[in-house]
């Protein structure tokens, strides 16, 4: 797996300015997604809404972004908003996209970035389907699906014309070497149960480079030219220490879990690093002068290659009309339409 190896090819000094522009970060409280959010209010960022299940890591991110030199914020500042929200629950992601609207009528950059990571959880939630593979990728489409309207619209008003889709993969993607949609509402039950989790995260890792892959061709697509303008990109952050490394402890006891996180930490990258990368997908003018779109990323700011199933179209496109159909299960018909 990559992720030793770390190439320089942008640096967190380099971000344009963000004044005036609105970002939605899902999990932007905690891990790698507090430090995204860290780097967008550092560089001006007018509103950040965060998406989030857990009101009391905001809070307490809240009073480290307000600690912060270099980051102006109130007491209770509407600069940066929490909405509460399990990505893992379908309804719940339907209702905080509608609070969302409310909060803003234009979205210029939206980072998948929350996650469920390795750690033993019910091989099937109450849709039936994979617990990791719903929160990762299923919430993340109906979100995206429902927020575009708004990315669409704020594509005239960044400096760049362009508005930016982020999310977040890993390189652990490559361990999923087959992905048949029927085995998502069956338990995987491979063994030991180390690696059924490590093999349902992998999973959904790739779900989330099929995604932005087709999503990056339903907007090319498109007949409305704003869509064009939107530009959605992957990313792997690198191995950075955060709550979802606790997830090897729970498998493997905790001794082993910390000798796992200290290789982590010694060997792999600093938040910071992490976050620089979506970062430059987020407001890098490169990516739209480039024209990069559909990409999968490595630290820093490196494109490449997902593996042979991350590029397989057709895959991709199975793949979003099944989420899309199982969306529909309850949400009804034309939910994407979010009326
Ligand atoms: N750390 C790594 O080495 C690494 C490597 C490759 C990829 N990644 C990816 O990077 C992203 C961030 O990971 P991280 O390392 O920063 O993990 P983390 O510290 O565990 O943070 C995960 C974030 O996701 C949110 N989240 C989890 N389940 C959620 C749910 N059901 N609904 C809404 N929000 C939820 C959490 O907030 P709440 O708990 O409040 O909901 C938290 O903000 C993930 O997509 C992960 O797969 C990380």
């Amino acid at each position: 797996m990559s992720g030793i190896f770390t190439y320089h090819n942008f640096s967190l000094q380099d971000t344009p300015s963000l004044k005036g522009q609105i970002a939605v970060v899902t999990g932007g409280q905690a891990g790698i997604g507090k430090e995204i959010t860290t780097q967008l209010l550092l560089h001006g960022i007018e509103k950040v809404i965060i998406v989030s299940r857990s009101e009391n890591k905001f809070n307490t991110a809240y009073e480290e972004w307000r600690g912060r030199n270099g980051i102006d914020l109130g007491e209770r500042d509407d600069r940066v908003i929490f909405v509460k929200c399990d990505l893992g629950d379908i309804e719940d992601v339907y209702a905080a996209a509608q609070q969302i609207k409310k909060l803003t009528e234009y979205i210029h950059i939206l980072v998948c970035n929350a996650g469920l990571g390795i750690q033993p959880i019910t091989p099937l939630n109450t849709y039936g389907i994979d617990p990791i593979f719903t929160t990762n990728c299923i919430g993340h489409q109906i979100l995206t699906t429902l927020l575009l309207p708004l990315l669409k619209r704020a594509t005239s008003t960044s400096p760049t014309g362009t508005a930016r889709i982020v999310v977040s993969s890993s390189s652990l993607h490559q361990l999923c070497r087959t992905l048949n949609l029927s085995h998502l509402t069956r338990p995987t039950r491979k063994w030991p149960a180390i690696y059924d989790s490590v093999w349902r995260y992998a999973r959904s890792k790739l779900g989330n480079i099929l995604f932005t892959k087709e999503l990056s061709r339903r907007l090319l697509e498109d007949e409305d030219p704003a869509s064009k303008m939107v530009y959605v990109n992957s990313y792997f952050p690198g191995n950075v220490v955060t709550q979802q490394w606790q997830g090897w402890s729970e498998h493997l006891g905790s001794w082993i879990g910390a000798c796992i996180r200290w290789l982590g930490k010694r060997f792999g990258q600093s938040v910071e690093e992490a976050a620089a990368t979506a970062v430059y997908l987020a407001a890098s003018p490169e990516v739209s002068e480039m024209d990069s779109r559909g990409q999968y990323y490595v630290p820093i700011a490196k494109v490449k290659e997902p593996t042979r199933l991350g590029r397989d179209e057709v895959l991709g496109r199975q793949l979003w009309d099944w989420i899309d159909d199982r969306v529909a299960r309850t949400l009804g018909e034309n939910w994407q339409s979010g009326k």
